[in-house]
């Protein structure tokens, strides 16, 4: 077992044994610039228990770190917060290796697990307010559903104030501090709110309303431990109220415009707009698809007030890199937006109504009908593409005085 891999105490009886994974920049379609981290935590009680597990492939790395504390071998019980398989792919084999007394899931935990693994292991069923008894400490759950899986649950460790989030108020970062006050506080606010942009914002009602009922739950919180990224051990609202605030999409005067082109047409138009937006007090933010990521624009847009977007016609269609961004902003269902479309085409140009119609079903309150340029802008057209960006930003100008009162 290599020994350089070493458990960090999170708390007199708290142990992270996690593993970095510093390379990983795909996860699942959202690009991880920054790496990230599986953490799983070992509680040393009467009976020991491990929280969460590990990727599989990074398996050994979490085995050596809990050799560092206590043979794994002399693991009681496990508890799967959830079943997603960054955190769960290992789950197989450490059952094997420890041969725990008890596994615990959630009841949606229970049967994901089952289709997971198709496997005979008996997995005990826990609910909000059930508790375990470690002997000497006491393990007491809240079920979260749908943040971000049915079968999302916290678990909180009683006597220290420790409550162990899964995926929420986690992000994307590798480091080898393991605590957000050791971490830059703008790196943790953009990384956090990248997070929720891709992970997270489709699901805002149930954040809002999981947030809301929080304080029944009497979590005399200390150290709120997720399950990617650090652990935050003060200012703990600090967190919380960023999701609150991300959950709201309060609208804001920022303009984000998503574009790509083929011969530079679409580009002219989309900085001509750009132009007209700024002119006339937008804050804006031109995304070039050849140099955006799907996963930075939903960022983007997490706390922006319009969304324009541009398409060449490509085969009577929204050209590929931009038909890909619509899909993914449309299943993460961001809100409150206003916004507009445009394009450059040859001679049928049905992408900019192609772009008008998924622009409607994502409820973006459209200012006016796409606009359209046949092949090469010319001034006047360019002239029309900045009143168009004068339009949408004083749609915007306007929303904000009638927000702010
Ligand atoms: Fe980090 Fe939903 O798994």
């Amino acid at each position: 077992m290599d020994s350089s891999f070493r458990a960090v105490k999170i708390s007199d009886s708290v142990y992270w044994v996690g593993a970095i994974d510093w390379g990983v920049r795909s996860f699942h379609g959202y690009l991880t610039s920054r790496g990230t981290t599986y953490n799983a935590f070992l509680v040393i009680a009467d009976k020991v228990t491990l929280i969460d597990t590990v990727k599989a492939s990074f398996g050994e790395e979490m085995m050596a770190r809990i050799s560092s504390v206590i043979d794994p071998s002399k693991i009681d019980f496990i508890i799967s917060n959830h079943s997603e398989m960054d955190h769960t792919g290992y789950l197989p084999q450490a059952i094997q290796a420890m041969n725990p007394s008890r596994v615990f899931a959630s009841p949606m935990g229970q049967k994901a697990l089952g289709m997971h693994f198709h496997w005979d292991q008996e997995i005990e069923v826990v609910k909000t307010g059930d508790k375990i008894d470690l002997g000497n400490k006491t393990l007491s759950f809240v079920e979260a559903r749908m943040l971000h899986w049915p079968d999302s649950m916290f678990t909180y460790l009683e006597d220290e104030g420790v409550l162990f989030t899964n995926d929420v108020f986690g992000m994307h970062i590798a480091s080898s501090e393991r605590f957000a006050d050791e971490i830059d506080l703008s790196v943790l606010k953009y990384e956090g709110a990248k997070y929720y942009a891709n992970i997270i914002l489709h699901l805002s009602p149930i954040v809002t309303k999981f947030l809301e009922k929080l304080p029944s739950f009497n979590l005399d919180m200390k150290i709120i431990a997720p399950d990617h990224g650090p652990i935050w051990r003060r200012d703990l609202n600090q967190v919380v109220e960023w999701y609150s605030g991300w959950a709201e999409q309060k609208p804001t005067n920022k303009a984000v415009v998503v574009f790509d082109s083929m011969w530079e047409s679409t580009a002219k138009m989309a900085r001509a707009v750009g132009d007209g937006l700024t002119e006339n007090g937008a804050s804006v933010k031109l995304m070039p698809l050849g140099g955006s990521h799907r996963s930075d624009v939903i960022t983007e847009l997490l706390d922006a007030g319009a969304l324009l977007v541009g398409s060449p016609t490509i085969n009577n269609q929204i050209y590929p890199t931009v038909a890909d961004v619509m899909n993914y902003l449309k299943g993460l269902k961001p809100q409150n937006l206003i916004g507009a479309t445009f394009g450059s085409y040859g001679w049928s140009g049905e992408a900019v109504k192609h772009l008008d119609q998924i622009m409607q079903e994502m409820k973006v309150n459209l200012v006016q009908e796409g606009l359209r340029v046949k092949y090469v802008p010319a001034e006047e057209d360019l002239a029309t593409c900045r009143d168009l960006g004068a339009a949408v930003a004083a749609r915007l100008v306007s929303t904000r005085n009638q927000i702010d009162g």
